[in-house]
């Protein structure tokens, strides 16, 4: 690895700029459980492994930057979801915070469902074995073909997001000569955000059927009289990273009060109900995430409450985390390229991806932890910004993090907590090729997911 010397960029807290981080951490060598996946850990040596396996190693026999998915972490924390809710629920994993075939099995070897919006996602999930039945297909515009082939397919449950899909899924499921599985999917009024939610703010917006105004109601009517349809439900989801469990109690509240109406109006008990995903992680060591079984005690109360009240029968709940499971499970790695101090500011640290494989700082301001990961250093603590390598200045992977002041050109750099929509939401920005995703389990690593190649790029581009 080369090695230039380089000024330090600005290190002490009395000159530090306003940004986005706490104190300088006091062991920059040390990772945060909370943050890295169960398996990673930095030996007596300085060494950081994963899975049993040097990061050094994977880089050298993966290359950079690549997305290492720890299998154990990911298959524990699949299965503290499925112990927690029990039997008498369904915990469908969200593929859209990152799906593979590999996982798909894994998901299936661990009793869990899944939860697929494209016909993309249903054809991954198709073809490694997933049953169908155990298949939730959502989506607030789904094409006619992706109607038919989930249909055809025998999906456990299609979640209608409009009265236009009403019909459709109707329709279709009807020429098939069968009667369709479906959830109404309804918005609440109720906006989650990190630590709070807005109430009634949150009708303005594509998905679902506004409870408002009785459209949610008139739904559940119309598709109650479609011979195409057998309404199972009602679902709910409020939004992402959430940590404060009110959210989920008003809007667990206000779906059971639907189901209170549909009842009275139609004398059916609607048997199910979906929560939907969107608990939050850790990303940084700021961030205090709920265990599994704490958020299924605490919605499993919450919805059998609400139902004794209204003298309801406690329908079957189920979930769908998706950043909850595949999230902390997965780091990046990257190499360091190039590295700007700027004096009184923050040191400008350059990596050789970017937002290509991690648009959720660009897009959502998100934060980000990093570590050095090649390495150990006794170096004092360097405020920096991990940036990517494309032609945009808003490239940012890490917005302020402290990395040792001896960092170089060479070494690898880790960012911890990558598993959910870095990959799914990776682009070929700058004809990027997308980074592979390497799974670690006892010692052995494999690519379940490969790097994009140049003739990948130049197949697509057909002249
Ligand atoms: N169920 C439904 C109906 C959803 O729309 C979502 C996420 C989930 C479950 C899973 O949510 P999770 O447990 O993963 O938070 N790209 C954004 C997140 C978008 C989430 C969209 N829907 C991000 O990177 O934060």
């Amino acid at each position: 690895m080369s090695r230039s010397a380089h000024p330090a960029g600005p290190r002490h807290a009395d000159v530090l700029p306003e940004g986005h981080y706490s104190a300088p951490p006091t062991d920059l060598n040390s990772l945060d459980p909370k943050v890295w996946a169960h398996t990673v850990r930095r030996d007596a040596d300085g060494a950081v492994t994963v899975g049993g396996i040097d990061v050094k190693r994977l880089a050298g026999e993966f290359g950079t930057p690549a997305y290492i998915l720890d299998e154990a972490d990911f298959r524990a924390r699949a299965r503290a979801w499925r112990t927690a809710f029990g039997h008498d629920a369904d915990v469908f994993y969200a593929g859209k915070a990152f799906l593979s075939r590999a996982v798909v099995r894994w998901l299936h070897e661990e009793g869990l469902n899944l939860d697929v919006c494209s016909g993309g996602e249903l054809a991954t999930a198709l073809s490694a074995g997933m049953p169908p039945e155990r298949i939730a297909f959502h989506g607030n515009n789904k094409s006619a073909g992706e109607i038919e082939r989930a249909v055809r397919a025998g999906v456990g449950r299609v979640v209608l997001d409009s009265f236009q899909e009403i019909v459709r899924v109707a329709h279709i499921a009807q020429s098939l000569g069968k009667r369709q599985k479906v959830q109404i999917r309804v918005t609440v009024g109720v906006e989650a955000h990190t630590h709070e939610f807005i109430a009634t703010a949150h009708e303005d917006q594509k998905f679902g059927i506004p409870l408002a105004g009785g459209q949610a109601a008139e739904a559940v009517r119309r598709a109650l009289q479609l011979d195409g349809l057998e309404v199972i439900g009602v679902h709910s989801h409020i939004g992402s990273q959430i940590f404060d469990m009110s959210g989920f109690e008003v809007a667990a509240r206000r779906v059971v009060g639907l189901l209170k109406e549909i009842r009275d109006e139609h004398g059916v008990e609607l048997p199910e109900i979906d929560l939907g995903g969107g608990l939050g992680i850790a990303y940084t060591s700021d961030d205090d995430p709920r265990e599994p079984h704490e958020i299924a005690k605490a919605l499993t109360e919450i919805v059998s409450g609400a139902c004794d009240a209204a003298r309801l029968r406690t329908p079957r709940i189920s979930v769908e985390p998706g950043r909850a499971i595949v999230g902390p499970t997965a780091f990046t790695l990257y190499e360091v390229g190039t590295i700007k101090p700027l004096d009184g500011l923050r040191t400008y640290v350059s990596v050789d991806g970017g937002m290509s494989d991690n648009i959720r700082t660009a897009l959502y301001d998100a934060e980000y932890s990093v570590a050095l990961v090649s390495r150990e250093s006794a170096a004092e603590p360097m405020l920096c910004r991990v940036v990517g390598k494309h032609c945009e200045s808003g490239d940012i992977v890490v917005k302020d993090a402290f990395l040792p002041a001896d960092l170089a050109p060479g070494d690898l750099i880790a960012v911890p907590a990558t598993g959910a929509y870095c990959r799914s939401m990776a682009s070929n920005y700058n004809h990027a090729l997308r980074p592979p995703v390497v799974a670690v389990l006892d010692g052995e690593a494999r690519v379940i997911v490969r790097r994009e190649t140049e003739e990948d790029l130049l197949r697509l581009d057909v002249g």
